[in-house]
Parts: C-alpha cells; structure tokens; sequence
C-alpha cells in the first residue's frame, strides 16, 4: 500500500523541455534552462511536474518514440542534468512524473533493429509480427488520415508487424514476460534517479492482447498491478497516472477494485463533456459524466484537465454534441483532427475571453480530482495552425518580449515561435504579467494557492446542489465536517440562483466567500440567493453554526 498520497491533493504542471527554456542557445529547450524555470514553478504554485518524452528520439512523434529508454537525448541535456534537475525540484518540494511510453518503441531503437535483422535474436519477440498481411489490419489506426494500417511489411524481416499507432513506432509485445521485465527495469532506473511516478502511455495497448490471431483483444489488466506492485515496493510514494481514454464502466478494473493497479488516471469522459458544456452553457451532461465517473477506490483519484498537448479528443460526445463543440470552438476543418477532435490551444478556443477562461479554470480546478495544467495555459498562450497534426499546440514557452520570447538566444528555434497577434509573445509572456497584477498569470497563481487550501476536492464526497438552471452548475464537497461549495455559471447571461443546503440544521450557515468579501447570508427558510455574472463563478465554504459560534467568541 502506497504510503503518502501526496498526489490526491496536487497541482500537476506538463511541460516538454524541448520547447520550455534553452539555456546554450542552440534554439532547442533543455534541462539547464528548464532549472532556471523552476523558481517560477514553484512560484505559481504547482506541486509537481510532469515532463513529456526526453529519451534519445528521432523525434518524430515529438519523443513519443523512444530510441534508449535509459538516457537522455543529447539535444536537451545528459543523465548528469536530469539528476541535477531532480535535485532541484526535490529542493523545492516538487515532484516529477516522466513519460513512461512503452506500448511502442522508435523504429530505430536497437531492439527492432535487432529482432528485423534476425529471427533467431532474443529481440525478435518483443515485438509482434505476423507472415501474412492479418484481416483488419487497415482498421483500428489511432490517426485516421494520417496513418493508413496498423500492420506494416518490413523488407529486411521479411514480415509485417504491428503497429497501434504511426508506422514508425512497432508496438512491443507486452504479454512476453521479457518485455514486461524490461518495463519494471525502466521504471525502476528513474525511480532511483529521483521521480515520483510515470504518466503510463496509451495504457489500454499496453495491456491488451496483442498479434495477427487475435481478433477480439482481451485487457490484461493483472500487468497494471504487476507495475504497481512494484513501484511500491522499490519507492513507497511512487505512481501511475494513467493515459486510458476508456468508458466509464471500465475505470474500475484499471483502478483495480481495492485500489491495487493505477493510482491515477485522466478524466477523459469528463474532460469531454466539460467542453460540450462550455459550448453549450448546460451542465447536464458534465454533471452525468461526473456522476459516472464518481465510483473509485480511496486512494485513487482523477487527473483533470482541460487541453494537453494531443488533439481534445471529442469520441465520446453524440454526433449532435460533437457538433456543437466544433461550432463553438473549431469551426474550421483546419482546427479539428483525426475526425474526432480539435487540435487548438485553450485561450484560441474561448476567444481570448479572460472571463471564459478563469470560468473554464475554476470548474476544472473544482472538479473531483487533482487538476492537470498544461504549459503556456496560465499566461493564455495561443497556437499556430500551419503547423502540422498536434504541433500547432506545441510551440515554444513565451518568456519575454525579448527576441524569440526569451525562449533562446538563437536566432533559430526548434518549432517556430508564435510572434504575430493577439497570442504573439509580444502580447502574451510571462514577464509583462507577471508584472500586472491583473493579469491572468497573477490570477492563476491566486487560484492556485486557494485549490491547494481545499483539500475537500480532492479528498472528500461530492454532491450536487439544485439551481433550478442547467446553466448553473453547483457542486459542493465533505471532508472531515468541512464543506466547500463551487458555482458555475455557464451562460452568457447573468443568473440568479437560489441554493438551498441539504441539510435541515444547516439551516443558519453562511456561505463565505474565498475569493472575494461577497459572502452569503440565508434567507429565511435556509435558501441562498446568489447572483453570478454571466461566466461567474464562486467558491464558498460552508460555514455552519459551530464555525459562527468560534468566530463570535473571537
Ligand atoms: C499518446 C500520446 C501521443 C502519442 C501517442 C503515441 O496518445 O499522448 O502524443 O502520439 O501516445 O505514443
Ligand atoms: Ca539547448
């Protein structure tokens, strides 16, 4: 049993060092530059961070193609400024999760290399191949458009092999017992050189059956606590925060029943139908997802999050909702991918509206879980849709209206840095907010600090409260006698709601406000009569008569 769950009340931050700070001006981020941020993280306020794929890559799915899983690609850094980073985080109380992205390796990993070659090499099968090109092996791709089969020939095996995802990236074959032990040895390098967990890659491919028979792909669910099992054992407080795009009923047997395999997950049902209420102003579908979503082991929890560096992925949605999403939010076809999502940044999507936005921040920091923050979203960075697939979304971090946003002092970047418009770094950077207390960096950090103070979300029970509006949604948290109440408004119209607290000896509390002086007294018969902006919203504490007693005798 893990011994410190320090992650069911954290603040998750996700970067990739390629595109965060270059310290030796080769126009590529890295390690050393990633350290001198680190004041800045933990001056925001986020309790741990999550980086993307560093391993040495080709690159071509941005790291998500690992060519050694036990070093760090030179481009950003050596092994000996990894340690120094977690050293540096451990300093100032951070966390770090790494990408753990095993369901696939580069093509040119030694190991493919070696198993193609020859078929009497031990490598041959920790991957999956098949002599005959299977049935059904130009369905089930995971970027329709963009890769056409999920079996490729490879002219020096002599055969096809499988791939779940681009045809560069040849799927391990994680049943054999030698590829699974590889995967603890992994994990336990980077344990030993200081993270706190792994954000488990594309988790149900992983554990699914895999080969050119199998025409059903049954989950094996037993490897999720094989890893678990020994992440504990090696690092008490280490986790998994898995990747599983997966329905609702399932969430269970990924969790395991008595919280046995994956301590995290994301929310992907809710993250859905959290956009599909932002476009439509109605909660009821949110609240549906979060209702379906409410069952999990004690010491599981959610990662919520709203955008991430892939595409928002939209499947879930009915085609009538699906289309609403796309209408509020990517109308052109430009904007969406993968005919199920839209491939924007979050400040783009809500038009730059600092009143959508802090509405869109509220609810994901209040919603059951620990929230997940995407790089560049706390200063409202934007994208560049001439970039290809997921890249628009990808562009360096904006530091400064210096040249190149104070990202690089070379003239050339990795990924072109967004320069023009309203989100070009001249407008949007970190130093000129940082300096206007207004600004949403400011107000963000704010946030932040007032989350980390109501451990009731990530720890307590849930339930929602009637506003007599599917505009406003009003959900309210138990821990240990406390309460906390948060409201949305999701209109663009201003809304008086009435709330009336469950409980009949309940019937005198205040609500107090946590973000302003506007607090809530009851009317008679209990009810609260609260009026919200249009995207308003407010978190309260309930106080109840033992808290005005304390208070009066002060
Ligand atoms: C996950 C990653 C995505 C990557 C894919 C293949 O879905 O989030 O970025 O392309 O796995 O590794
Ligand atoms: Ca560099």
């Amino acid at each position: 049993m893990i011994n410190d769950l320090w992650y069911k009340n954290a603040v998750i931050y996700c970067l990739s060092v390629a595109s965060y700070m270059d310290a030796n001006g080769d126009g590529i981020g890295d390690f050393e530059g990633l350290m001198r941020r680190l004041d800045y993280l933990q001056g925001m306020g986020v309790t741990a961070i999550w980086l993307m794929p560093f391993q040495p890559s080709p690159c071509r799915d941005d790291g998500y193609d690992v060519a050694d899983y036990y070093g760090v690609d030179p481009r950003y850094g050596t092994l000996g400024d990894f340690v120094e980073f977690a050293q540096g985080c451990k300093q100032r109380g951070l966390r770090v999760l790494i990408d753990l992205v095993v369901n696939h390796t580069s093509n040119e990993h030694p190991w493919f290399q070696e198993a193609r070659r020859d078929p009497q090499s031990k490598y041959r099968d920790w991957y999956v191949w098949s002599k005959k090109k299977p049935k059904g092996a130009d369905s089930g791709v995971v970027f329709p458009g963009v890769q056409k089969s999920t079996w490729d020939y490879d002219a020096v095996a002599k055969a096809y092999y499988f791939h779940r995802f681009y045809d560069f990236q040849p799927d391990l074959n994680t049943s054999n017992p030698e590829v699974q032990a590889e995967i603890l040895k992994i994990m336990g390098f980077w344990l030993q050189l200081g993270v706190s967990g792994f954000r488990m890659d594309a988790v149900p491919f992983v554990i699914a059956q895999k080969g050119a028979r199998i025409a059903k792909p049954q989950e094996q669910y037993d490897m999720l606590r094989t890893f678990s099992q020994f992440l504990t054992w090696r690092e008490g407080d280490a986790i998994i925060l898995g990747e599983a795009n997966v329905l609702p009923g399932t969430d269970m047997q990924y969790f395991g029943g008595s919280g046995d395999r994956m301590q995290m997950m994301f929310n992907f049902d809710v993250n859905q139908h959290l956009f599909f209420a932002l476009a439509s102003s109605d909660s009821r579908s949110l609240v549906k997802a979060i209702q379906a979503t409410r069952r999990r082991p004690a010491t599981a929890q959610w990662g919520q999050f709203l955008r991430n560096h892939d595409e928002l992925d939209l499947g879930r949605l009915t085609d009538k909702q699906r289309e609403i999403v796309f209408a509020a939010f990517g109308p052109d076809p430009e904007m969406q991918l993968y005919n199920r999502g839209i491939r924007r940044r979050l400040a783009p999507m809500l038009q730059g509206d600092r009143r959508r936005l802090e509405l869109a921040y509220s609810l994901m920091m209040t919603l059951p879980g620990t929230p997940v923050i995407r790089y560049g979203d706390e200063i409202g960075m934007g994208d560049n849709l001439e970039l290809p697939e997921r890249n628009c979304a990808r562009t360096p971090m904006q530091w400064s209206t210096e040249p190149n946003a104070g990202f690089t002092k070379s003239h050339k970047t990795c990924v072109p840095i967004i320069s023009d418009g309203p989100y070009g770094f001249p407008h949007t950077n970190v130093a000129a907010q940082r300096r206007d207390p207004t600004s949403l960096l400011n107000w963000m950090e704010r946030i932040i600090r007032m989350r980390k103070e109501i451990p009731e979300i990530g720890w307590g029970d849930f339930s929602f409260i009637l506003t007599g509006t599917p505009n406003v949604l009003a959900i309210r948290y138990h821990w240990r006698n406390n309460s906390v109440l948060c409201v949305h408004n999701l209109g663009a119209e201003p809304r008086e709601v009435r709330l009336k607290l469950a409980a009949d000896d309940e019937a005198g509390c205040e609500l107090v406000n946590l973000l302003s002086d506007e607090h809530s007294q009851p009317e008679k018969g209990s009810a609260h009569r609260v009026l919200l902006e249009a995207y308003g919203y407010r978190w309260y504490r309930v106080c109840g008569l033992d808290y005005l007693l304390k208070r009066s005798t002060i």
